[in-house]
Parts: C-alpha cells; structure tokens; sequence
C-alpha cells in the first residue's frame, strides 16, 4: 500500500508513520507544509502525480484553537479550502482518504455524542472550520472516512501532558486546571492502532469516532499523571471562567464509540490504561506505573 500523510511532521502523522513504517509492504510518504501545501491545489496535484498514493491519512490542520479565532481566515483556508483540495484529489486518482477531524465539530451542550449525533456547530472557530472541512470531505469524495478524534497527545508532543511535565520539572509549586470541561484523553497510539486495523478494511467509509473509552476532565487528567509518574505536584480545580482563553470550550465533547462495534473492529482502549502506556515510553525516567 502506498500511503502519504499530509501535515507529515506533526504529531499525530509522527505516530502513524512510525506504526506505519514497520510494515514492509508499505511505503509512505510524509511531507510536511513546505513540500505539500494542502492550500495549494498545485501543490496537492503534484504531490499525487509523483506519489501516487493508494491512501491518504490526512492529518494537516491549521489545530492552534486559540490562533484560529484571531486568524479565522487562515484557519478556513487550511481546515476548509485545504480538506476540499486534498478530497479532491482523492476523489480524481482513486485514493482511499481518510481524515482526521475533532470532537470539537459539536458545542458540547448535550454530550457524549455519537457518530449518529448531528454537530450543532462548534463553538470556536476551529471547530467550526473542521466541521466545514468535514461537509468538504464529504461533498468532494464521496469514498471517504471521516476520523474524529479528541485531546491528544503523543510522542514528542506538543500536548497538555507534556506542558503538565513541564511545569513540574520546572518547579512549579500550584498548577490549577479546570474542572468543567469533559472529553476523552486519547493516545496517538492508539489512534495508530485503530488506523492500522482499519486499512485492512477497505468497506468502512463515513465517520467513525477513535478517541479513548472513559471520560476525564482536564484536572483528572492533569492529577492521573502526577499519580502515574509518582511526581510530587499541587494541583488545584478551577473553572473556566477563572482561566479565559480567546477560545471557547465545549463543556462535555465525549466521543461514543458506536461504529467501531458496528464494523466489529478492536475497542479503544481506555484512557488510563492508554495514558500509563504512554508515560512509561515518552518519560521513562520518572514513570512508577
Ligand atoms: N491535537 C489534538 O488534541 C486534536 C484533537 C482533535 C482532533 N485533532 C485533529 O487531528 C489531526 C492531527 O492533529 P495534530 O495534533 O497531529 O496536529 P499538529 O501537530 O498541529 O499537526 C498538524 C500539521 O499540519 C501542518 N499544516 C498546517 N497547515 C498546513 C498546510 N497549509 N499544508 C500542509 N500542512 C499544514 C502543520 O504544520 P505547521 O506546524 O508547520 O503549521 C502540522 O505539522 C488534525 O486534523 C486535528 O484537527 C487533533
């Protein structure tokens, strides 16, 4: 299988590569913005013409939430404009495409949400520009698959369990985080996972939902890997009125899993089985388990 990833140096393509990689029928393509510029059909078309990919994993994303309501412009043409040229090109060569999107296509006000759940809009301008992006994938490619996927983190980060590390290795004494907002923490290997099971199955198309299973808020998550990694730190509950930021947050975007049972594949595992995973590989040093 030939297969390109888009958006090739961040870092959940990072992940997929690696899993990827190892596989020796398989050869990839991992281009990063300057030599694929998804905004740029020209771009796009040329990368298809030399590669010919049978997939491709499309991960580019302008994902800075904050950046986007003060850029919303560069935001629809990455997450927008972008989509509909990389389906585009799908649709013309015959690729299979799959694409990432987020649990923040809904305003979460009325979570979890299924597959079947219809997003209401997100509530900040990244979501709302994925969830265009999504209605692009759809209308361009027809053969697609659509991969919602919510908090990530992963090797090399960057990621709030990161920034958590950090700020502990930094020394700081109090580390508040808020307490109101709901989603599932999901490790970008077990996205992998999920992708690598789902190549094999050139049948499932549509949306599928491939975070973690168990819910956490950002203060559960935050205390579950001071506890996993035995690092002394204060961390104290607040609300997000008490920590604005340009971006709203949806209060409860937890992602139910309903195709993944209906097309029979492997369950996500759950976050804190995925989270103690990843700790022991990315900070092995301080890991107690
Ligand atoms: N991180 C999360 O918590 C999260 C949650 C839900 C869904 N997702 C989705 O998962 C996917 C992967 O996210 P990630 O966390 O791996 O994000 P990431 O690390 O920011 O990776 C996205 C990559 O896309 C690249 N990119 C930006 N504009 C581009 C353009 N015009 N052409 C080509 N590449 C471009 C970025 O390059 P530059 O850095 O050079 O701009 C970056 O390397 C995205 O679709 C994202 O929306 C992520």
């Amino acid at each position: 299988m030939r297969i390109l990833i888009s958006g090739g140096k961040g870092m959940l393509a990072r992940t997929l590569a690696a899993r990827l990689g190892h596989h020796a029928d398989h050869a990839l393509a991992t281009p990063g913005r300057e030599e694929l510029d998804i905004t740029d059909p020209i771009s796009v078309g040329r990368v298809f013409a030399e590669f010919q990919p049978d997939v491709v994993l499309h991960c580019a994303a302008f994902t800075k939430v904050d950046q986007c309501e003060s850029e919303p412009e560069r935001a629809s043409q990455v997450n927008v404009a972008g989509s509909a040229h990389v389906a585009a090109a799908c649709q013309q060569t015959g690729a299979r495409l799959i694409a990432f999107s987020t649990d923040y296509v809904f305003d979460g006000h009325s979570g979890p949400y299924s597959e079947f759940s219809k997003p209401t809009g997100g509530l900040n301008v990244y979501g709302q520009t994925k969830w265009a992006g999504e209605c692009a994938i759809r209308l361009n490619c027809p053969n697609h698959l659509i991969a919602r996927v919510s908090w990530l983190y992963g090797p090399g980060g960057p990621s709030f369990v990161h920034t958590m590390m950090r700020l502990n290795r930094e020394g700081q004494p109090l580390i508040r985080v808020v307490s109101d907002q709901k989603g599932n923490p999901t490790s970008t290997l077990a996205v992998a996972g999920a992708i690598e099971e789902i190549l094999e199955h050139p049948e499932i198309t549509g949306t599928i939902h491939l975070s973690c299973e168990g819910e956490a808020t950002w203060y559960e998550l935050a205390r579950e890997i001071f506890a996993l990694t035995g690092r002394e730190q204060k961390v104290e509950p607040c609300t997000s009125a008490e920590y604005p930021l340009p971006a709203a947050r949806p209060a409860n975007s937890c992602l139910l899993k309903e195709r993944l049972k209906l097309c029979h594949l492997k369950p996500m595992p759950h976050w804190q089985t995925a989270l103690k995973e990843f700790l022991a590989s990315e900070f092995p040093d301080c890991f107690r388990g």
